[in-house]
């Protein structure tokens, strides 16, 4: 399996529990915010196989132009897949025209264009001016705090206000055992660890949005978007101890650590195999706007 498809497996996985999850106030009022305009321009930044789009396009009763901004070329290949797929099952008659996809129904038209490149170099792939609205979700807490302020510094110079959604602050297993707070502190070190563009926010993105966002002098409004993982999921289960299996050997050194984590992960293994091992999953979502 290639890392983009497996990617992808995981991303479709976790839709219905960012459905769950998603702060319902936090989304009303953004709604409330857009409610007013004919139509809407929006951009979803990092928006990899488009689940974030399809998730808003049935609640918006507006036409709408969408532009998935995502650095990988082959998330958003397999987006235009899923689009089309929503489509059928939601009514629409989907058209690719040059490299744009229509989507009609006897009363809607939606159009969405894919565009390879950095969120950071937002003001060169798209003209702002032109925009209601920018989304994102599950894409700040891998982000620097440096990286961050330098989006919202071109949010301001356009005034164009953000739904910014399921940005991860922590998790815990049930049953908690022994060694849990280790291995997710290391999880979360990996997560913070140095990178070329310096140490992404990880689970302190919360609060770290929340300030630079009043900062810079937005209207904000915070909610919880937690999601619970039951034990009769243990697919989703594997995949964040898979994540998990594979980060931290990246930042613990001694060998008897790596002992450690073998036999926690197995330990975790049997309990999901016996459906005893569920886990909470913490996240918060941010609109911000500007008067
Ligand atoms: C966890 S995924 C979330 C994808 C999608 N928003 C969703 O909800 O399914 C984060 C995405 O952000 C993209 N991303 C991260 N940094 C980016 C950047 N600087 N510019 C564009 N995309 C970026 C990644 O490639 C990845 O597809």
């Amino acid at each position: 399996m290639t890392k983009n498809y497996k990617l992808a497996q995981w991303l479709e996985l976790r839709i219905p529990y960012d459905a769950q999850g998603r702060d319902s106030i936090v989304e009303a009022s953004c709604q409330q915010y857009l409610k007013k305009r004919k139509s809407l321009k929006i951009v979803d930044l990092g928006a990899g196989t488009g689940a974030n789009c399809r998730y808003y396009l049935s609640k918006i009763s507006q036409d709408q132009e969408w532009f998935l901004v995502e650095q990988n070329q082959e998330l958003l290949e397999i987006a235009l897949d899923r689009l089309i797929i929503w489509a059928q099952e939601n009514g629409y008659e989907s058209q690719l025209q040059n490299s744009r996809l229509v989507l009609t129904n006897q009363v809607h038209k939606i159009t969405i264009h894919r565009i390879v490149g950095s969120i950071l170099d937002l003001e060169n792939l798209i003209d702002l001016n032109t925009f209601d609205l920018a989304v994102a979700n599950a894409v700040f807490d891998l982000f620097s705090e440096k990286q961050f302020q330098t989006l919202l510094e071109c949010l301001k110079k356009y005034q164009l206000p953000m739904l910014a959604t399921i940005n991860y602050t922590g998790m815990n297993f049930i049953p908690q055992t022994d060694k849990d707070s280790d291995f997710i502190k290391y999880y979360h070190q990996h997560m913070q660890r140095h990178q070329y563009f310096g140490r992404g926010m990880g689970p302190e993105c919360g609060s770290l949005m929340w300030e630079a966002m009043k900062g810079i002098g937005m209207k904000v409004l915070q909610g919880e978007s937690p999601w619970e993982i039951s034990n009769s999921d243990p697919v989703f289960l594997e995949f964040i101890l898979g994540f998990m299996e594979e980060s931290i050997p990246e930042i613990i050194e001694k060998a008897t650590l790596q002992n450690e984590l073998n036999t926690w992960l197995l330990e975790k293994q049997q309990m999901m195999s016996q459906k005893k091992l569920s886990c909470s999953v913490t996240h918060q979502d941010f609109w911000g706007y500007w008067e």
